[in-house]
């Protein structure tokens, strides 16, 4: 264990531990603003909610695969076979899910804003945006869960067969 090896490590983990705590948070916060039905409320949280993802979610999906291949590569494990590649494909599948809930994030921030400038209600748009943004977490926070389980299980297996 050098001390390279454990600081590569803790800020591995710390970045998990964001990645699934801004996601956590963010779901929650949108949830309980959307459902307040609560113009200034949504256009507020929309607005932290937007500046959180940039400052926390995308530093650690830069920081994951990092440090994730330094470790790799000091360990000595394959990056593209066993529990790594199977965790790069989720990677790149949460990501297809992500981005483009980053951009509704700052849609719907957008929308409401504008009503309440306008004094209006949430249009159409913002309420098909949101239940999109909803569904889009699914997938893309299952995705994380199947990471950390490999990333601490370590399976050994072959994506090409045998084990
Ligand atoms: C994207 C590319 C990634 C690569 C190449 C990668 C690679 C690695 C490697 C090589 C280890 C060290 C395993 C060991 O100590 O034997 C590790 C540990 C870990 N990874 Fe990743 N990782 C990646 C992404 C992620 C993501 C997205 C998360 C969670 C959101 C994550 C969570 C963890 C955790 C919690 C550990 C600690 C395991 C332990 O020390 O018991 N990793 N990762």
């Amino acid at each position: 264990m050098t001390l390279y090896f454990l600081l590569l490590q803790y800020v591995h983990v710390i970045g998990a531990t964001v990645l699934l705590g801004t996601g956590t948070g963010i779901a929650f916060f949108m949830l309980r603003a959307h459902l307040t039905g609560d113009v200034f409320v949504i256009a507020g949280v929309a607005r932290i909610v937007v500046t959180a993802d940039f400052v926390f979610t995308a530093t650690a999906v830069v920081v994951q695969p990092v440090t994730g291949y330094l470790l790799a590569r000091f360990l000595g494990y394959p990056i593209f076979d066993g529990w790594i590649a199977l965790s790069l494909i989720l990677y790149l599948v949460t990501g297809a899910f992500w981005v483009p809930v980053v951009f509704m994030q700052i849609r719907m921030r957008n929308l409401a804003e504008a009503a309440v400038r306008a004094g209006t209600v949430l249009p159409p748009a913002y309420h098909r945006l949101f239940w999109t943004w909803f569904a889009f977490g699914f997938p893309a926070f299952a995705a994380v869960l199947a990471i950390v389980w490999l990333m601490t299980s370590r399976p050994v297996f072959s994506l090409y067969g045998g084990a």
